[in-house]
């Protein structure tokens, strides 16, 4: 019998804001964000936005005139950059990733196309990603998110304990590892792959504490945590497994539609994404920036 997973809308209240309007858009995680002008938002409109970001995990700020400057900027209120592996940034903009798929490409690829946070192999992981919506397509590009708060709390005591002494194993290999063909198919990006990964092999605790929230939160991804600390793979797979699913109930997701001019701030402490490929033959075109995170501390044991 499949578990039936369910989650309430307290989870993902609104805090009223004179700064903006937010909008939460599913029980779980989410909120759209109006009427705010991010290249003229005060102080305490963005220590207004970051807590919205803290409230909501990921934010999608609607009806945004940014140019790459004006974005790197938006990043840069956030905290420092993060460095980009892997993929290639724009020339002039060493911070900036162009994420791209023009509608006459040959396969469906599409870049970071399965469920993670982002770089989770680094020694301090981002914090945030940035992702501005430039040209999108009229039907589907959506992107997907979850709540790994959520799933760390679904976990029952037992579980949630023997956890708490685990580390997880994060690794680019699957990615940008030698066999990681498929980013082959991403023709307008530049995807550095097949080089040796194992440098960026790196242990994080399973269950970390989220530094700005404080509150517990699984922290493995099914694209770079591979294994767990001292566990054979035959003894990890299964329990990865059983956390990927639960961290994949439809209740703990929210899905945003993006529109031209949508900035999307997710916190990858806490989140994970994946973009839907479901619009071959149609143009997405987007930015991309990362605000460097803290090294992941072990969650406490209630
Ligand atoms: C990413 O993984 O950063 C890409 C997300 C998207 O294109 O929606």
């Amino acid at each position: 019998m499949p578990e039936f997973f369910y989650t309430h809308a307290g989870n993902n209240q609104a805090r009223p804001s004179e700064h903006f309007t937010v909008t939460p858009v599913a029980g779980s995680l989410g909120a759209d964000i109006h009427d705010i002008d991010l290249n003229n938002l005060s102080e305490r409109g963005q220590i207004a936005l970051r807590q919205a970001l803290m409230d909501h995990g990921v934010l999608f700020i609607r009806d945004q005139q940014l140019s790459v400057e004006q974005l790197e900027a938006v990043t840069q209120r956030f905290g420092e950059f993060g460095t980009e592996p892997y993929v290639k940034p724009m020339p002039e903009h060493p911070h900036v990733v162009h994420v791209v798929k023009e509608a006459s490409e040959q396969t469906p690829v599409v870049f970071g196309g399965a469920w993670h946070s982002d770089w989770s192999f680094q020694e301090k992981p981002p914090a945030f990603t940035l992702l501005y919506g430039k040209d999108v397509p009229l039907t589907g590009g959506d992107t997907l998110f979850n709540n790994m708060y959520l799933a760390c709390e679904w976990l029952s005591d037992t579980l949630r304990k023997t956890l708490h002494g685990l580390d997880g194993i994060h690794s680019p290999e699957f990615g940008y590892g030698p066999n990681a063909k498929h980013n082959a198919g991403l023709e307008s990006m530049k995807i550095v792959y097949g080089e040796n990964v194992d440098d960026n092999v790196r242990s994080h605790p399973l269950i970390t504490r989220h530094p700005e929230t404080g509150r517990n939160v699984l922290f493995a991804n099914p694209v770079y945590t591979l294994g767990i600390s001292g566990m054979k793979a035959e003894e990890s797979r299964p329990i990865l497994d059983y956390l990927y699913s639960v961290a994949l109930a439809p209740a703990f997701t929210c899905r945003m539609r993006w529109t031209p001019g949508t900035l999307a701030i997710w916190d990858n402490r806490c989140v994970w994404h994946q973009p839907v490929s479901d619009y071959f033959g149609a143009r997405r075109e987007m930015y991309r920036t990362t605000v460097v995170g803290e090294k992941p501390t072990r969650g406490s044991i209630a």
